[in-house]
């Protein structure tokens, strides 16, 4: 017994190292490891041995099958990883196809129209300035000429944080906390984010503007009539037409809402502009001469004016995107478009 034990192991052990393909294993090893193997066989048989002999042929035949299960995993792993295994006759691995790159991230389409919002006024000579996200009440609301009680509160949503807390409603603040600490001549936008309590399609409880003020003297509407021509027609590579219709904020006077032809029928009416060939992009206007009061600038020597855009927006008319919210979902597939 012990004889036909060795000369197992012997055998199965050169038929092992014999085997090149990974369709041979499977042969091996219902040959030997099988439940009807070679080894099965010769474990059974050991019930006929004297019990003296038992537990050291016992013993032994168990080594010997660890032993040669061991290789067998051996040589399978060794098969399964190297290039020539599969079918006999099937194509070797082609070295010379590309690899798998990791994939590249990007900026979000709204940090990319950020930065180039914030390029083109670099360009027209502006300073980029940024402040903070959680703000006073005094520079979100007073400094800009909206008293408490004043109904232009209920235009901004506000989320407070406490009584004279809260998180900016809109860019704006920055106009007041650069001129507290500044002298003109001024030209600065100031990117960043900002907070309504709203959602649906068109809007998103945060979302990011752009502020851009400027102080001089003799700084007429004009001059901001004239940057807001230039600004659209970098941003959207087309010369526009610009529409200003009267409108009010508190902190300029007078102001301004503007519109650009639409960019997807060019003016002549269509489901994103509703018909009527404009879209509106930003509020603008002169800065009110309160304003600059509370800042201690003379309103009798210098004025200037100030505009706010909403940089989502811009992305979805110069991208087409019709519904706000896809922008902070963060699928990849709508992501990685841009
Ligand atoms: N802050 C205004 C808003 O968020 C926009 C604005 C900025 C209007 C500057 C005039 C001047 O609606």
């Amino acid at each position: 017994m012990e004889q036909e034990l060795l000369s197992l192991q012997a055998e199965a052990r050169k038929n092992l190292d014999q085997i090149a393909e990974q369709g041979q294993l499977e042969d091996f090893r219902i040959r030997y490891l099988g439940r009807k193997g070679q080894f099965s066989v010769i474990m059974r048989e050991l019930g006929t041995v004297s019990p003296e002999e038992r537990p050291r042929l016992g013993q032994l035949a168990n080594t010997i099958k660890a032993e040669i299960e061991k290789a067998f995993d051996e040589k399978k792993a060794v098969l399964s990883s190297s290039p020539q295994s599969g079918a006999k006759g099937a194509a070797l691995i082609d070295l010379s196809l590309p690899g798998r790159y990791p994939e590249r991230g990007s900026l979000h389409p709204v940090t990319q129209i950020m930065n180039e919002v914030c390029s083109i006024f670099e360009a027209l000579g502006f300073s980029v300035a940024e402040g903070p996200d959680v703000e006073h009440d005094h520079y979100n609301f007073e400094a800009l000429n909206i008293p408490a009680h004043h109904p232009a509160r209920d235009m901004h949503d506000t989320f407070y944080v406490s009584e004279s807390i809260l998180l900016r409603t809109h860019t704006s603040p920055m106009q007041a906390r650069i001129m507290e600490s500044q002298q003109p001549p001024l030209r600065v936008i100031a990117p960043g984010k900002v907070y309504r309590c709203d959602s649906d399609i068109t809007h998103t409880p945060m979302f990011h503007q752009v502020e851009g003020f400027l102080v001089d003297t003799k700084v007429s509407f004009a001059d901001l009539k004239g940057i807001l021509t230039v600004f659209t027609q970098k941003m959207f590579d087309k010369d526009l037409d610009l529409r200003f219709r009267p409108s009010f904020f508190p902190f300029t006077e007078p102001s301004a809402e503007v519109d650009i032809a639409c960019v997807i029928c060019g003016g002549s009416g269509c489901r994103v502009c509703k018909q009527t060939g404009w879209l509106e992009i930003l509020g603008a206007g002169m800065i009110d001469p309160e304003v600059f009061k509370m800042v201690g600038y003379d309103p009798e020597i210098y004025s200037g004016f100030a505009f706010g855009l909403g940089i989502e927006r811009i992305a979805m008319l110069k991208y087409g995107i019709n519904d706000i919210r896809l922008y902070y979902e963060n699928d990849l597939r709508f992501l990685s478009q841009f």
